[in-house]
């Protein structure tokens, strides 16, 4: 089939490569003349493990193409993916100008039928916004159809291959027929694609986001409770987690949610709730309680030392907001960089992927180490904040013998408490008692 994705952001370049991969010819484009000539040269700008080998192979095989020309997209591709940025206003409601000002272009163009697809995440109404932004200009047949992506960082390939579901908010039939055999060869295991009406549709992507994060919250806030309490969060964890209703997945407390997708969408929500005169009041507590997890290991930091942080010097693993992507943003490493450094204290840091882009915020005012060991040099702690699978065993010797003092605060849960404590190390972790702790109750 022949497909235009309009945005070659990280959800356009995903969508883009893995649909050209089962075999369908893909136009991208991008307004950016730089990043298009670069993606034309075999440059993949994001960091996404898996997709750089698909997408120099269809580059290679001629089925994907990359132009700054709407009128040559458009011109391609009988179904057209909007892939474009929904950034927060102040007020945390989606901006819609970029969806809106393409759909509006696009009817410019417009000479025959054409699905219009929203990938992007939108407030429930932007489908009828889309279709009357097509419609001031064009009065043929087209429809608009939302379809939005549940792709992780990190495993986004997967998720777009072997998706879990897909859904689709459309109540036209002609529609619906093009996106069942479009995305067949991606639901041959058996996942459903679920047909639903536009507004039901936008709704499921934040509801979705939304629960997770009140999934993590809620296990954060338990955490909470498990150090107070003298329990184990990581017990408590399995133990609720094996109730199929609550899943085993999804539970693991830390230092906050961060990246694109939550916190924005989290907002996004409770603002389309006011407009309709409803709070919505569970998500305001999740937003409350993430802000709080994300000071919570500074503070325990804060503690150790009596608030005498200044003059310390601590290494940091870990930048990124999540493991497997180089995103950066709402990472809780960054506030944990800021406070430190506030409080007098110096930091140097090492994060596989995610240097370069906290480079561009933070200059030189962190070191950026080499490897995870030479971060390590004379800390009086290490501080973990990600959970990148290359932290979870480490050489411990090698740790000891680079460091100052051997004091660790993992914001992950990465290591067995006993272990670390026999090894010398005064470990402080998230909802997990310190050994020999006195239970506060
Ligand atoms: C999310 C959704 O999962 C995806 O379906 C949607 O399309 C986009 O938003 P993503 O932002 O890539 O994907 O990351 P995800 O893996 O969901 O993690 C989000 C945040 O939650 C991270 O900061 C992560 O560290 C945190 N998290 C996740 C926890 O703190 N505990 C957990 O158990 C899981």
């Amino acid at each position: 089939m022949k497909i235009t994705v309009v945005g070659t952001g990280y959800v356009g370049l995903v969508t883009g490569t893995c649909l050209a991969e089962t075999g369908n010819h893909v136009c991208c484009v991008d307004i950016d003349q730089r990043k298009v000539e670069k993606l034309r040269n075999g440059i993949m700008p994001i960091y996404e493990p898996g997709l750089e080998k698909l997408f120099e192979r269809n580059l290679k095989e001629d089925r994907l193409s990359f132009t700054t020309s709407l009128q040559e997209g458009i011109d391609h591709g009988e179904i057209v993916f909007l892939a474009l940025p929904t950034p927060p206003g102040e007020d945390g409601s989606a901006d819609l100008k970029y969806v809106l000002g393409v759909a509006e272009n696009i009817g410019k163009i417009l000479t025959d039928y054409k699905v219009i697809i929203d990938k992007s995440t939108v407030p429930v109404g932007t489908a009828e916004k889309v279709q009357a932004a097509v419609a001031k200009n064009y009065d043929g047949e087209f429809d608009v159809v939302s379809n939005p992506e549940f792709l992780r960082e990190g495993v986004a390939v997967e998720d777009f291959m072997k998706p879990d579901r897909i859904v689709i908010g459309t109540t036209s039939e002609r529609a619906q027929k093009l996106l069942t055999e479009l995305y067949a060869p991606y639901v041959r295991q058996g996942n459903p694609i679920i047909f639903m009406d536009e507004r039901s549709a936008e709704l499921t992507k934040y509801a979705a986001n939304a629960f997770l994060a009140t999934k993590i919250s809620f296990m954060n806030e338990i955490a909470q409770l498990c150090e107070r309490l003298g329990a184990d969060v990581d017990m408590v964890r399995r133990g609720i987690g094996s109730d199929d209703r609550i899943g085993k997945r999804f539970l693991f407390p830390g230092i906050g949610y961060g990246g694109s997708c939550f916190p924005k969408d989290v907002q996004a929500l409770v603002f389309s709730a006011k407009e309709v005169s409803y709070e919505f009041q569970i998500l305001d507590a999740v937003t409350e309680v993430n802000k709080r997890q994300k000071v919570h290991l500074v503070n325990k930091i804060k503690r150790y030392y009596n608030n005498g942080l200044a003059g310390k010097h601590f290494a940091i693993w870990g930048l990124a907001f999540k493991p497997n992507t180089d995103d950066i943003r709402e990472a809780p490493a960054l506030e944990i960089i800021n406070a430190l450094l506030e409080a007098g204290a110096t930091v140097a840091a090492f994060d596989p992927e995610a240097m370069e882009n906290v480079k561009n915020i933070v200059g030189d005012k962190i070191v950026f180490a080499e490897t995870q060991y030479d971060c390590l040099q004379n800390a009086d702690a290490l501080i973990i904040a990600t959970e990148w699978n290359e932290f979870r065993t480490p050489d411990f010797d090698k740790i000891l013998e680079a460091m100052k003092d051997t004091v660790v605060f993992d914001g992950r849960n990465l290591f067995d408490i006993e272990q670390m404590e026999k090894k010398g190390f005064h470990y402080e972790s998230i909802g997990r008692p310190l050994v020999n702790q006195p239970k506060l109750v």
